[in-house]
């Protein structure tokens, strides 16, 4: 969605990016290919888990998800931002674990840019954002909408979660034996093969 903007030029492109396009087209039209499990550690300091939606690339190397903010799992990203990212190619068999922070940007703090993704959406996909509070006791009289127009305004509580990967792991099923290769941002992305 926001590849092509300036960053992703002069950004270097890091060696698993094609990788996991390439794992990513051969899902085809498949609307699962673009579901992601994303992990945080709980208040309480337990984990959590649940499926975003990949929304797209901002620079080589940072990805967008969005959410909303009076949600649990922002709530969670607001201390250091940590996060691990599951992302399963069933027809490449490949799994792909992307870690890193994640930096919260809010309607607040940049209006023009959260403006922007929300007109991309689809009228659907916008709906949810018109729903009450995430995870409030069930009110049977609250508004429910099915689709949410382009011209609506843009809630505060929408809200993008950009992730800073610096580390990736990819397992490739395909192969025998598996092959499991880390790549991490501190080393310049050296490609590290290790034991599956
Ligand atoms: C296929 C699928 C896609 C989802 N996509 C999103 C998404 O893009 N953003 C989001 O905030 N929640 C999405 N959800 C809902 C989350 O999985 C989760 O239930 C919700 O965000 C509340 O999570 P939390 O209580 O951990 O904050 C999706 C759920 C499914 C099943």
């Amino acid at each position: 969605m926001t590849e092509g903007i300036s960053e992703a030029i002069t950004e270097a492109m890091p060696p698993w990016r094609p990788l996991l396009r390439a794992a990513m087209q051969r899902e085809g039209r498949s609307i699962a290919a673009r579901w992601v499990q994303v992990a945080t550690t709980g208040r309480d300091g337990a984990p959590r888990v649940r499926t975003l939606v990949f929304r797209g690339w901002a620079g080589a190397k940072q990805l967008e998800l969005f959410s909303d903010q009076r949600s649990e799992k922002v709530k969670e990203l607001t201390n250091d931002g940590a996060s691990e990212l599951c992302w399963l190619f069933p027809k490449a068999r490949q799994q792909y674990r992307l870690r890193g922070k994640v930096e919260l940007i809010t309607t607040s703090e940049q209006p023009e840019l959260c403006q922007q993704r929300w007109q991309k959406l689809s009228d659907t996909g916008r709906a949810v954002w018109g729903w009450p509070t995430p995870a409030d006791p069930l009110d049977p009289t609250g508004e429910f909408p099915e689709q949410l127009a382009e011209t609506a305004p843009l809630p505060k509580h929408f809200v993008v979660l950009r992730l800073h990967v610096d580390t990736v792991e990819r397992l490739n099923l395909g192969p025998h034996p598996h092959q499991r290769t880390l790549w991490r941002a501190d080393t310049l992305w050296r490609e590290q093969p290790l034991n599956p």
